[in-house]
């Protein structure tokens, strides 16, 4: 395994997912365990991007748990179709969100976060877990963020 990162400085977004995308599947590769997967992803992520909070939210059948993240602490239970975190588990689809304060039943982990996106993680048509992403600035995530955090999911989906 590499012991670390590269990322090119000064990159656009898109030439940094272009970087770390293959470093990322690299690196849970030949690891089969999936919270030492998810915990390396979530801090290769964090690494690339400083975004506010990164992390996992998996499925007990019954609510989403707090999983490996990096960043403050974080709510640790949430319900199916509660938030966008439960919101993007029920209608199993990505959410971007540009403000916070505009989504419905928003849940304020933490009242730095301006904007987030949600990335469920589907195998054999269930929502298993999803990919939840804070940033402190509004309108941090668009299209290219939905394109390359929905390829990181089928790199996860493929290891389930
Ligand atoms: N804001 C999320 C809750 C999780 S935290 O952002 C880490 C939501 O509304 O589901």
């Amino acid at each position: 395994m590499a012991e670390s990162l590269i990322i090119p400085k000064g990159a656009s977004k898109s030439e940094k997912y272009e970087a770390l995308l293959p470093q990322l599947k690299a690196l849970i590769h030949y690891e089969s365990d999936l919270t030492a997967n998810l915990a390396n992803i979530s801090s290769a992520l964090n690494m690339a991007f400083d975004f506010l909070w990164v992390g996992f939210y998996l499925s007990n059948q019954e609510q989403l748990v707090l999983g490996p993240f990096q960043g403050p602490i974080a709510c640790t239970r949430i319900p199916f179709g509660k938030g966008v975190c439960g919101t993007a588990y029920s209608e199993a689809k990505t959410i971007i969100v540009e403000d916070v304060d505009a989504f419905p039943g928003h849940i304020a982990c933490s009242s730095d976060s301006k904007s987030e996106i949600v990335v469920p993680i589907i195998k054999d048509g269930e929502v298993k877990l999803i990919l939840d992403i804070d940033s402190d600035s509004y309108s941090s995530f668009n299209e290219v963020d939905q394109k390359y955090l929905e390829q990181v999911a089928s790199f996860i989906s493929d290891k389930l």
